[in-house]
């Protein structure tokens, strides 16, 4: 050997020492899961968590070189407690990054404790328009979607299908305000009207006297936010009040997604958008779903897919800053670069950290979300407010 090239060689061993030292110092990664474990949201707490975790399990226990230890918080879906808690995960708890959560109200809070502590945020399912819009900033990214997004393209499926009369129906908060906001927005530029906006209290499912009122208006068509265990409630409600029918019941996906073996034969036929569906049968979605009905023994839905998919946003992260997360421009850069390789279909991000990503339009047969069409390519929510 010359002695350049064991120089070289010394200089590479020296420095691949150096790499490993430093993932070995910097210990393990603190995560703090904020998600919903119990109430109407409990179940999509779980299959983001379950997602998330299968990531992890797939590289070996760690992502970027870091092992990870987690600080778990129900948050209960109640923005009411959210700051409280948000501020422990920083504070108290000192994690390196927060994953959370389900509840625009509670993402709301927990972007703003995020934006001043500079702390990294993945929202893995809030739709809160604000979070990818005036909250915006360096260190908040979405694996989700806006609320603006499915809602969006659902109003544009249903314009050009000739609906011309809608009434929505949905929760009383942020999630259910801009969705409807987003359906409408696409009705109406398609060329219909949204007649009349009925509302619920969250996470309130008593819902006969507004199907009463539905059911006398007799519009085109209902579009309905809900999710959970109130989608089931809801969906379930409007099939006995008969109104299945005779007036077609549309949603963004969150209204049949993980709720279809609940809602049975109430939900058969029904349309709606999303950014995940049944029978993608592309090779990326099959071994997603394979490894994950093989780990949980259940079927993926949205959830899980955004779970996994915020796994794999911090471990490109993660890997350009060799682990160290204080490199807080480097780390977003990457994120801002890549296209995250998700069983949906490859995405990636808009200025504002949110993805964007194809809508499609799906069909309730038996006990899946089939795949109809893609009903936007390419969607990006327009980050309205954004200064990044
Ligand atoms: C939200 O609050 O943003 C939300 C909750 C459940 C499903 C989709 C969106």
């Amino acid at each position: 050997m010359s002695t350049r090239i064991a120089r070289t060689t010394l200089t590479a061993l020296a420095l691949a020492c150096i790499a490993t030292l430093g993932h070995a110092q910097q210990g393990k990664l603190k995560v703090g899961l904020m998600l919903p474990f119990s109430g109407t949201y409990a179940a999509l707490g779980v299959a983001i968590e379950n997602g998330f975790k299968l990531r992890i399990e797939e590289q070996g226990g760690k992502l970027g070189g870091r092992e990870i230890e987690f600080v778990k918080v129900d948050d209960e879906s109640d923005p009411a407690k959210a700051t409280d808690n948000v501020n422990k995960l920083i504070k108290r708890d000192n994690v390196d990054v927060i994953i959370g959560t389900v509840h625009s109200g509670v993402a709301m809070a927990m972007a703003k404790a995020a934006k001043e502590s500079g702390t990294v945020l993945i929202v893995p399912n809030a739709g809160a328009d604000a979070v990818t819009g005036p909250m915006c900033a360096q260190n908040i990214f979405r694996s989700s979607f806006s609320n603006w997004q499915p809602a969006y393209a659902m109003g544009e499926v249903a314009g050009k299908d000739g609906k011309k009369k809608a009434m929505t129906i949905t929760w009383k908060y942020a999630a259910g305000d801009e969705s409807v906001a987003g359906f409408k927005e696409g009705f109406e530029k398609a060329g219909g009207k949204v007649e009349k906006q009925l509302t619920v209290p969250f996470p309130n499912v008593e819902f006969q006297a507004l199907l009463t009122e539905i059911a006398a208006a007799k519009p085109d068509v209902v579009y309905a936010f809900f999710a959970g265990g109130g989608a089931v409630k809801f969906v379930k409600d409007y099939a006995a009040a008969g109104l299945n029918k005779t007036i077609p019941l549309v949603g963004p996906g969150f209204l049949t997604d993980g709720t279809l073996e609940a809602q049975g034969a109430a939900a058969q036929g029904m349309q709606t958008t999303l950014h995940y569906a049944d029978g993608l049968n592309t090779p990326r979605d099959t071994a997603f779903r394979t490894a994950y009905a093989k780990s949980f023994k259940l079927q993926p839905d949205v959830y899980a897919v955004q779970g996994y998919d915020a796994a794999q946003m911090l471990a490109v992260g993660l890997s350009a800053v060799k682990g160290d997360i204080s490199k807080k421009a480097e780390f977003a850069s990457a994120i801002e670069k890549a296209k995250i390789d998700s069983p949906r279909g490859a995405f990636t991000m808009n200025k504002a950290h949110n993805p964007v990503q194809d809508i499609y339009l799906r069909k309730v047969e038996g006990n899946e979300n089939k795949v109809v069409n893609i009903a936007v390519k390419n969607l990006a929510d327009p980050a309205r407010g954004c200064k990044l």
